[in-house]
């Protein structure tokens, strides 16, 4: 589209700039609180609530106050709550076999969720790396990161996952082939509703870091992910990942992380108007917090704006670990 105006002073840009109406009316794209997912962690326990030091504000929280917490997203508005589980060490293994216990921390936590808020969705992490003693997201075998043997114990641990109540499930593997057997292996169960949010373009990003400090994965990973995730430099690659994975039956895709990723989630947007999502990862999170708490910038404004940008690049949605701080500052 070519953008026509007339010569000043004839247009002039600032007429519809001058009040708060004019610039409500002319305002592109809004951000709802029905456009949040919250990501929450989740340890063992009762009645605990452990900070993590590397993401102010966020704390890992036992099951009971992981109920808690889906009531208050609830009341705020927000639609989806998606669960991250702290996994005892002593349970991590060379086979991940915790990943499809039915009783492992995350299905305790999908089950109780469901039992007292069923309203809310319960998005899950599909993944290795929480139940994985090298912190790699797939097996691994003489250093390698195996793929389709990865996929087989995915598609175990999805089923146990939408057995315990899962709305979405959200593979954030990057192995190739899990989109398609996890499907078939959905509709084979009988779980013909559950839908899957594909991690599709996720690149080996160092924004990452906290989050592996939230899940107790970061003593524990030998090496990087690159093998799996994408090179950040990439872009056309994405397109064909996002392509590959609606093919194979995502019923939404993700880009992650956010910020630094813009450009590919309206380059994602545009090429297959799929449902799109973006995730700010531990690492935005903690830039901006970090900057607010020492005075350096303004935590609500910047958060506001952080988060307006992905509706602008194309995003239905994201999650966000800012979700109950941004509902409370929309209501405001
Ligand atoms: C791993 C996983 C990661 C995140 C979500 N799932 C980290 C990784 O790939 O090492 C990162 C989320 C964040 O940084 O907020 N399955």
């Amino acid at each position: 589209m070519q953008p026509v105006f007339a010569p000043h002073p004839l247009s002039r840009f600032r007429r519809t700039r001058r009040t708060g109406a004019l610039r409500d009316l002319t305002q592109e794209v809004r951000l709802s609180t029905s456009d949040l997912i919250w990501p929450v962690f989740v340890r063992d326990g009762t009645g605990l609530r452990e900070p993590i030091a590397s993401m102010p504000g966020v704390d890992r929280l036992s099951v009971d106050l992981v109920v808690e917490a889906a009531q208050m997203a609830q009341g705020l508005g927000i639609p989806a709550i998606c669960l991250f589980p702290y996994t005892d060490p002593a349970r991590k293994t060379a086979d991940c076999a915790e990943a499809w216990n039915p009783d492992n921390l995350a299905n305790r936590a999908i089950r109780a969720i469901k039992a007292r808020v069923p309203d809310i969705a319960v998005m899950t992490d599909v993944a290795l790396d929480p139940y994985n003693a090298h912190g790699h997201d797939g097996l691994v075998v003489d250093g390698e990161i195996l793929n389709d043997e990865t996929v087989e114990a995915l598609v175990k641990m999805a089923l146990v996952q939408a057995e315990a109540g899962a709305d979405i499930l959200g593979p954030s593997d990057m192995m190739d082939g899990r989109i398609g057997a996890m499907r078939a292996a959905l509709e084979a169960a009988g779980h013909r509703h559950v839908a899957i949010l594909s991690y599709a373009a996720k690149y080996a990003s160092a924004f990452y870091g906290p989050f592996r400090d939230a899940v107790g994965a970061t003593g524990a990973l030998k090496g990087d992910k690159k093998t799996y995730q994408m090179n950040p430099a990439n872009s056309d690659e994405a397109l064909r990942l996002v392509a590959r994975d609606l093919a194979e039956g995502a019923d939404m895709v993700m880009v992650k992380p956010g910020m630094p990723y813009l450009d590919i989630c309206r380059r994602v947007k545009d090429a297959f108007g799929a449902p799109t999502f973006a995730y700010q990862v531990s690492g935005e999170y903690a830039m901006i917090k970090g900057a607010a708490l020492n005075g350096w910038i303004d935590g609500e404004k910047a958060m506001l704006e952080s988060l307006i940008a992905f509706k602008r690049a194309g995003c239905d949605g994201i999650l966000t670990y800012f979700a109950p701080e941004v509902a409370r500052s929309l209501r405001a």
